[in-house]
């Protein structure tokens, strides 16, 4: 359809078609439950207050996939609405449909736009085959606190970070440069709008209170960077912000998200949470927070009604309200355009049974997976040696497959490889048994075994949504196994499955090596086999700190200076119980590769507005390891007038390198990289010294001068 054509549809409309494009319900309105192709992520609003007719207005629905039911959807729907303006399917497959990959978290790791990049695009290719046009993702909220369930769909603890990789992931959706999506992608839903990951004290739906300057400077910027890809939607998030519930708060989505961050698509709200303006105590009725919500810009309501019900009734009372209503129908129109609903309304079922869990897309989501491990402790333990004969694999999670994490959408336990799997296939020649406790082994498997790889970690229900906790230490029980293990004095080492940092300090010292494995999704058992047999090395790097103590975060490596920093006196920035940072630093992770850093050279130690400045250097990789090296810049600004953290990641790269090969490679710093927003708000750069970091150098390998 032509822009005028569009125009003319909306000029043809009722404001109750109107407002029903506004609005979002779940599927089961129209065909009833149908339990295999539909999921409620949230509490229920299925007794909708609203008239029949009013179904067929309706602008999208959440929650419903596979080819067959939309289409059935899409069918019941087109066949009763009278403009037959299609319905739009919007789903959250956060990290895979069918096929899953490693959970976000697992996969900042790995520090590669591309990775993340092929994931989303495989991600989109599974969802549009199945119906859907939409997903809720990427989650690019900054995070900082392990209790938060939500930290496995974020990108870690840095802004910068987050927020290229959430880039990288609307592209990779999307898969376009302009407005319209081709056949195989979806319209990105960037979320949550705002600063959702600072819910105090890490627990879910929590409130947010923070500085401004905080919020430009961390919370917020993850998402002005992701937004610079244009994301065809935005979520607000559940959370009040200072006081103001994010759904009613005309400061963040119209002064900040549309005004500051130029953000000009659609804008929908999280479920239920315009309904929820009543719970936070700001509107008095559902009418009131349909009013709150539209002022503030919310132009779709997922799930609750109070548009349905209220909208009509608020715009005749204040008609100005129908210049946003006008507005947000257009942009969904031109969506519904852009995505060629318009001809085709409908998914190819035969293509669907075809295109789910494909050998490529498998083979990509292996070297995904392989990409987010971190070893996190290597005593010469890893790899296995070549001449073990027989392995034990001891633990929880030692051959179960429930190894996807949370949101795993569509995947199924049955598709994926577990550990014992996954090292049978990759080592044909090894004797692999598995229990879940030492006690279940017979006593000849343990007597003979050569090698003893302990699966342990946090059950994948224990994060994501919903699922904060204020415990953060691995369970007693499986504590206990590690230490009985190592009193067998048989070689051993750790695989760690979790959706969050754990607090190792009370368990890390029986621990000789660790591979922290997250949930790699649906080839967990061969990527890790992989890693830990040598075939390849690990290469990924923490994006997240991980703590000693439970009580120890909120944890980041980017704190601020303080006027008495951590050392040995009382009367210092510490706690009196616990040794100083945390267990393992963001950034930090080893590979098997002994890589060397050489050559240092600065292109000029002044910055101006008009020159750049490149850092090159000599990677040397001594290994017999093909491999990604993660390199990692700081920079330390010495004197300033507003305090800042005394390290900021500003460029990362990933450089591939050959075995036994060295490689030049070179890092640019622009003068925008050092500026900051100072205590008045003001995005500004002053005069003085900046020091320059690569990875965990202590000392500057650099000081430039602005
Ligand atoms: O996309 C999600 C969001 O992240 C949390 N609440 C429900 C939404 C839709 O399922």
């Amino acid at each position: 359809m032509k822009s005028e054509q569009i125009k003319d549809l909306l000029g043809r409309m009722t404001l109750e078609e109107k407002v029903g494009q506004l609005s979002q319900i779940t599927g089961e309105h129209y065909v009833g439950k149908v339990n295999e192709e539909m999921v409620e992520t949230g509490p229920d609003f299925s007794s909708l207050s609203i008239k029949e007719e009013a179904l067929y207005t309706i602008g999208s629905i959440i929650g419903v996939s596979s080819a067959k039911i939309t289409n059935l959807i899409q069918a019941e729907y087109l066949k009763k609405s009278r403009l037959k303006i299609p319905l739009l399917f919007m789903h959250d497959a956060i990290h895979g449909y069918k096929t899953i990959f490693p959970i976000p978290l697992a996969l900042s790791c790995s520090w590669d736009e591309e990775v993340v990049q092929k994931t989303a695009e495989e991600i989109a290719s599974e969802l549009r085959a199945a119906g859907i046009h939409v997903n809720f993702s990427p989650m690019v909220d900054l995070v900082r606190d392990a209790r938060w369930g939500r930290v496995m769909e974020s990108f870690g603890e840095d802004p910068i970070l987050s927020g290229v990789l959430g880039k990288a992931m609307v592209r990779g959706y999307q898969k376009s440069d302009g407005r319209q999506i081709p056949q195989d992608g979806v319209a990105s839903c960037l979320k949550h709008f705002a600063a959702y990951g600072g819910a105090i004290a890490g627990k879910d739906y929590n409130a947010v209170d923070m500085s401004m300057r905080e919020f430009f400077e961390y919370y917020g910027k993850t998402y002005e960077i992701a937004l610079e890809e244009n994301p065809r939607f935005v979520m607000s998030s559940f959370n009040s912000f200072n006081g103001v519930p994010v759904s009613a708060s005309k400061e963040l989505l119209r002064d900040i998200l549309q005004t500051k961050y130029h953000f000009e698509d659609i804008l929908i709200s999280d479920w239920g949470s315009v309904a929820e303006l009543q719970n936070h105590r700001v509107a008095a009725s559902p009418k009131e927070a349909a009013d709150l919500a539209i002022q503030a810009g919310i132009e779709i309501e997922m799930v609750s009604t109070t548009y349905l019900q209220y909208l009509e009734e608020l715009i005749e009372e204040n008609p100005a309200l129908l210049e946003y209503v006008d507005r947000a129908v257009l942009k969904i129109l031109h969506l519904k355009n852009d995505l060629g609903l318009f001809e085709n309304p409908y998914v190819d079922e035969e293509k669907e049974k075809t295109h789910h869990l494909k050998e490529e897309t498998l083979r990509f989501a292996k070297e995904a997976s392989k990409k987010s491990c971190v070893l996190l402790k290597n005593n010469q333990v890893l790899p296995i040696n070549k001449n073990t004969k027989r392995i034990l694999i001891v633990g929880p999670f030692s051959s179960t497959r429930q190894l996807l994490g949370n949101w795993h959408c569509k995947g199924k336990f049955e598709d994926v490889i577990s550990l014992k799997e996954g090292l049978i296939d990759v080592a044909p020649q090894l004797e692999v048994q598995a229990y879940e406790t030492l006690e279940e082994c017979p006593a000849q498997a343990m007597r003979n075994c050569d090698f003893i790889l302990v699966a342990i970690g946090e059950n994948w229900q224990l994060s994501g949504e919903g699922h904060s906790s204020v415990q953060l230490e691995l369970e007693p029980l499986q504590r206990q196994l590690i230490k009985d293990v190592k009193s067998l004095g048989i070689p051993y080492a750790c695989i760690c499955f979790s959706g969050r940092p754990l607090a190792l300090q009370n368990i890390v010292d029986d621990i000789p090596a660790l591979l922290w494995s997250w949930f790699p999704g649906t080839q967990a058992g061969t990527a890790i086999a992989e890693l830990i047999m040598g075939k390849d090395t690990p290469s990924g790097k923490l994006t997240m700190s991980f703590p000693r103590h439970s009580a120890q975060v909120p944890i980041y490596y980017n704190e601020y200076s303080s006027g008495r920093p951590a050392n040995d006196s009382s009367y210092s920035n510490r706690y009196q119980d616990c040794e100083i940072g945390p267990l393992f630093n963001f950034g930090h992770g080893l590979t098997y590769t002994n890589t060397t850093y050489s050559d240092f050279q600065l292109s000029d130690e002044n910055i101006t507005e008009n020159n750049e400045i490149i850092i090159s250097f000599k990677i040397h990789n001594p290994s017999d390891y093909d491999y990604s090296e993660i390199v990692i810049l700081y920079i330390e600004d010495v004197i300033s007038q507003t305090i800042r953290p005394e390290r900021e990641m500003k460029k990362f790269k990933t450089i591939p390198i050959a075995a036994k090969q060295s490689v030049k490679a070179s890092m640019t710093i622009q003068m925008d990289d050092l500026k900051y927003v100072n205590s008045k708000l003001k995005r500004t750069i002053e005069r003085g010294n900046f020091n320059i970091y690569i990875n965990d150098t202590t000392k500057p390998i650099f000081t430039i001068e602005y």
